[in-house]
């Protein structure tokens, strides 16, 4: 029942049966309001005019709302401002909401909202995110992180490489699209149902727009149906604008994006566009890099600062970087913001390491894999980032060298280049590559938590946290933690929906630290009920407090042994508080970003990831045929959920970096904009052999949550391997001498204009 075990999810049976309640799902009020936005259908222009009068013939429509119709803050960037709730006077993407119609139906709210007419005065759009570079048109500062002297290192060098590459971006596609569902209270404030990976802010936006003190708004979030970062700030638009038309109208109001709005409004993983110069030894070991990161943030700034941030931090991935300039640049484009997104910049930083570690293989005919080896942080000396953590209790020397044995990549190595002989136009690749994943929200004041506790008097618990469950199983393991600190079966704990007027001041889930932070938040909680239950008990035997123990739903004092029900009864009428809130914060981090130097992670975690491919030189698809994953989650809380993490990152991973293609028009206008024509990984594209393990009896030497570690994010990046392998398998027509060019996503097309490219230089 407690901690370690594998327990399912405590909705799976529901997720399946359909049973589990989304906020679309909730019982609707006769009078609820349906609503719906208006969307620019211009990159940048200036807004000449706004004509609702059309909306307001169409029977059923009963509030038209505009940009000058919030009553309080127009702005509802989550950390910077940028982010107008409807477009003010000038639109900066198509896709940008307007104005937002409310009908007593949703066809009747789309009919009306497509009926106002708007005029534009067109501006100068920018859609590329080279562009943006060259004009200096950023969202935020650029930033570096130095050691050393680079310039000075690559002159020097033996070697030296220089490259570019662009990595894609990714659409969240969460089986359920943004939504809210938002109710007037008698008091004037709101209650908000939001399918949010961030409740605390949705309240802090809601109540700045209708200017309400937060102590007003409520918001309530049962589970969210997927949200893989994109919930952590744009939920906001739906939220507030419900909350503008409730305000007005008094009524319950829901506005729920339909696929194609929701893809077309919100914002993505960033694409980055990399320039890289690196110098070398003879081994191929790295002695001086200068690497250029250009995010392509969108219109706003949103989280860019952090997310840019953090492809920096993780542009070493596993390896010591010698004397290195990285350069972080937030470029502003006419797109939708975009946004958090699993591994929140980490990714892109890393692949753009991982390309280097290839180029660098194929240009001194070496194994890749020799390569990456080569450039390991080492336990001494050669163990300090870029950004002067010292990288402790490594575990990639250990998890390379039994992932290499344990997947034979050597053998597989000798037959697939035999393969490749004699195969003329199917063509195979494997790769291995490592994941060092730092863990903690960079912005250090994040990494806090609270949760709440009740027991009631016949001995059943009620579970409050505040982090959110969006199919990760947090509110499983957290629920599992406190049945391990009462010692009693897990059906006596009732998880609840994560509410800000339980828990207040909470932070995302995300950066993975959902159940770290808010594990130890219910575990103090735990731990303070436990604690008055045992001075209770100790009083109330005439034992010692030592001689206290609980154990299998019982409490033994002393020779005596009295239920879990029966303590809580007696405690009860003892006068004793059954109720508890509890509270964590994360020890050992700091950073100052000036100098670009300090702890900010807690700790990593990693990995590793062995992957084999086929391709098809005539037509450039693909299939992957198997990969091996070795995986570190410290002490697991729960290796059922874990291994399901592990698989579903790895996973949406290889969608980022193969089949995932986000494509606009000349106008800006997303094309891909439906699940025709953007494709996230089905059944069929799991590889053939797929096997998954967690590293065993590797506790966290960090005093986390009994010794666990973080699992969200890190084994998305684990796919970069399938990207390395594909380009393995072109890589082989040139007898393994040279370095595809092939962008991210290596989608079919793009594999087959590598193997064109390629076969030109022979
Ligand atoms: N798993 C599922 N099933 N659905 C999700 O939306 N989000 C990911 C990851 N795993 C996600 C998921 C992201 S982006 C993060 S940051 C973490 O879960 C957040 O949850 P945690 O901190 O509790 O791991
Ligand atoms: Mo996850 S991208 O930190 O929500």
């Amino acid at each position: 029942n407690g901690v370690g075990k594998k327990i399912p999810h405590e909705s799976a049976a529901r997720h399946v049966s359909g049973e589990a309640l989304y906020v679309d799902d909730r019982l609707e009020y006769p009078n609820l309001l349906h609503l719906y936005a208006r969307l620019s259908e211009q990159a940048h222009a200036t807004i000449v005019k706004i004509d609702t009068s059309p909306c307001d013939e169409i029977p059923g429509v009963v509030c038209v709302i505009t940009a000058k119709d919030v009553p309080g803050k127009l702005d509802i960037g989550a950390v910077f401002a940028g982010d107008p709730l409807l477009a003010d006077g000038v639109v900066e993407y198509l896709g940008q909401p307007i104005l937002a119609v409310a009908a007593n139906s949703l066809d009747i709210a789309r009919q009306a909202a497509n009926a106002a007419i708007i005029e534009y005065a067109p501006l100068p759009a920018v859609l590329d995110v080279k562009q943006a570079l060259d004009n200096k048109q950023f969202v935020q500062e650029s930033h570096q992180h130095k050691r050393g002297d680079a310039r000075k290192a690559l002159q020097n060098a033996k070697h030296r490489l220089q490259g570019e590459l662009h990595v894609g971006g990714q659409e969240h596609f969460y089986l359920e699209t943004q939504v809210s569902s938002v109710m007037p209270t008698e008091d004037g404030g709101m209650l908000v149902y939001c399918s949010t990976q961030h409740p605390s802010e949705i309240q802090k936006l809601v109540a700045s727009v209708l200017d309400l003190p937060m102590s007003k708004v409520v918001v309530d979030m049962r589970r969210m149906g997927g949200g893989f970062g994109g919930k952590e700030t744009q939920a906001a638009g739906p939220a507030c604008m419900a909350a503008v038309v409730a305000n007005i109208t008094g009524q319950p109001v829901k506005m729920r994006l339909p696929r194609i709005d929701d893809m077309m409004i919100t914002g993505k993983r960033h694409p980055f566009y990399i320039e890289y110069d690196v110098g070398f030894d003879d081994t191929g070991r790295l002695q001086g890099i200068n690497m250029q990161l250009a995010g392509n943030c969108g219109y706003s700034a949103d989280l860019s600062g952090s997310i840019v941030d953090r492809a920096m931090f993780h542009s070493d991935n596993a390896y010591y970087l010698s004397d290195a300039l990285i350069t972080g640049h937030r470029c502003k484009t006419n797109l939708a913001s975009n946004t958090a997104f699993r591994g929140f910049g980490g990714p892109q930083g890393m692949l753009a390491i991982e390309n280097v570690m290839d180029h660098i293989a194929r240009h001194l005919g070496k194994d890749p894999l020799e390569i990456r080896k080569r450039n390991f942080y080492g336990k001494t000396e050669r163990n300090i980032t870029h950004y002067q953590q010292t990288v402790e209790e490594n575990l990639l020397d250990e998890i390379i060298s039994d992932l290499e044995q344990s997947s034979c990549y050597a053998e597989r190595r000798t037959a697939i280049k035999q393969f490749n002989q004699s195969s003329y136009i199917l063509k195979k690749g494997i790769a291995l590559t490592p994941v060092k994943f730092g863990i903690s929200f960079t912005a250090t004041f994040l990494n806090q938590a609270g949760a709440l506790i009740h027991i009631y008097t016949d001995g059943s618990i009620h579970l409050n946290h505040g982090g959110t469950e969006m199919g990760q199983g947090l509110n499983t393991k957290v629920a599992q933690i406190v049945a391990e600190e009462f010692q009693v079966d897990l059906e006596r704990i009732q998880i609840t929906a994560t509410n800000t007027g339980k828990v207040p001041n909470t932070s995302p889930t995300a950066a993975s630290s959902g159940a770290d932070l808010n594990g130890k938040a219910a575990q103090a909680a735990a731990r303070i009920l436990k604690q008055r239950l045992s001075d209770f008990a100790a009083a109330h035997f005439g034992v010692d407090i030592t001689e206290i123990r609980f154990n299998n739903n019982l409490i033994q004092a002393g020779e005596q042994l009295i239920s879990f029900d029966d303590l809580v009864q007696l405690a009860y009428f003892a006068q004793v508080s059954l109720s508890s809130s509890g509270f964590y914060k994360t020890p050992k981090i700091f950073y100052d970003r000036d100098k670009a130097s300090g702890h900010p992670f807690y700790y990593f975690a990693y990995g590793a990831a062995c992957s084999e491919v086929v391709i098809d030189t005539l037509t450039g698809e693909y299939k992957v045929l198997r990969a091996d994953i070795l995986h570190d989650v410290g002490a697991s809380l729960n290796p059922a959920i874990d291994i399901g993490q592990v698989e579903g990152g790895f996973i949406q991973g290889m969608g980022w970096l193969t089949t995932e293609e986000l494509v606009w028009n000349e106008q800006g206008k997303l094309m891909t904009n439906s699940p025709a024509s953007y494709k996230i990984p089905a059944v069929a594209d799991t590889p053939l052999d797929f096997r998954v393990k967690l590293i065993e009896n590797r506790k966290n030497p960090e005093d986390t949550v009994f010794h666990s570690k973080a699992v969200g994010e890190p084994p998305l990046m684990l796919s970069i391997s399938v990207w390395s392998a594909i380009k393995d398998a072109v890589s082989s027509l040139s007898g393994y001498r040279i370095h595809p060019l092939i962008d991210a996503p290596a989608t079919p097309e793009k594999v087959l204009m590598g193997v064109t490219a390629l076969r030109q230089q022979l």
